[in-house]
């Protein structure tokens, strides 16, 4: 019987390009504007999943490969902002855990007292957990990627914690903050969804983001 194939996702054309390159006896298939290219890697079979970027588009083709592919595991990567000064460009996140970073709850106020923007309180809703940190990666996979720290050259390897929503923050102050209240190592715009979905079928899951941008170096 064939192996169960490794999902490996990315949600643009650079940061699934070489993966591509090295699948042998590539296919590719798409469904609705979903791009899956199935093949080996290392006699291996692997599908590399173009996602597209955001939690939807990231949503959606994690769920049609699972149940197309049935994936043995999942990793997704790509490109992520540095949180705190200790991160730098080239430098890769292991994501062991992820907070929503677009998730707020916002307390009523009056119509004509303004809006409170850094007073808005973020929280988790989707999740039978109260905290704001929603799912995990498998240990397993972060042990195994951690311990190959020293074969990566391009910078330093951290695992930790990935901030995922549709949002890319320019703004320093709130950068550090979000850092020093919830221990963000990056952000990006894929980890929530992916990490969520593989729980709710059970697959183990992997985010590796590599750092492009860091406003607060
Ligand atoms: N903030 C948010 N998303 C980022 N990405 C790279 N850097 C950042 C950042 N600082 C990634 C997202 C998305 C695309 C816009 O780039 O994950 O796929």
């Amino acid at each position: 019987m064939e192996k169960r194939p490794i999902l490996i996702q990315g949600a643009i054309d650079i940061e699934i390009n070489y993966l591509k390159e090295i699948l042998k006896e590539k296919e590719e298939i798409e469904i609705g504007t979903y791009k899956f290219y199935t093949g080996y890697i290392n006699d291996y079979p692997v599908i590399v999943s173009k996602t597209k970027i955001g939690q939807t588009n990231a949503g959606a083709s994690t769920s049609i490969a699972i149940l197309k592919y049935n994936p043995i595991m999942i990793i997704n990567q790509g490109t992520a902002g540095g949180h705190g000064k200790n991160i730098h460009k080239g430098d890769l996140i292991i994501g062991k855990d992820y907070m929503n970073l677009t998730a707020f709850r916002i307390e009523r106020r009056e119509e004509g007292s303004g809006s409170d923007l850094a007073g808005w309180k973020m929280r988790a809703f989707y999740t039978d957990s109260q905290h704001h940190i929603y799912n995990v990666a498998d240990m397993r996979l972060v042990d195994i990627a951690y311990g190959l720290k020293r074969r990566y050259r391009m910078g330093n390897v951290f695992q930790g914690r990935i901030a995922s929503g549709e949002i890319w923050n320019r703004e320093s102050d709130r950068i550090m903050y979000i850092y020093k209240k919830y221990g963000t190592l990056c952000e990006e715009m894929e980890t929530g969804a992916v990490y969520t979905i593989a729980k709710n079928f059970d697959i183990p899951v992997l985010g590796i983001r590599v750092i492009t941008n860091n406003e607060v170096l």
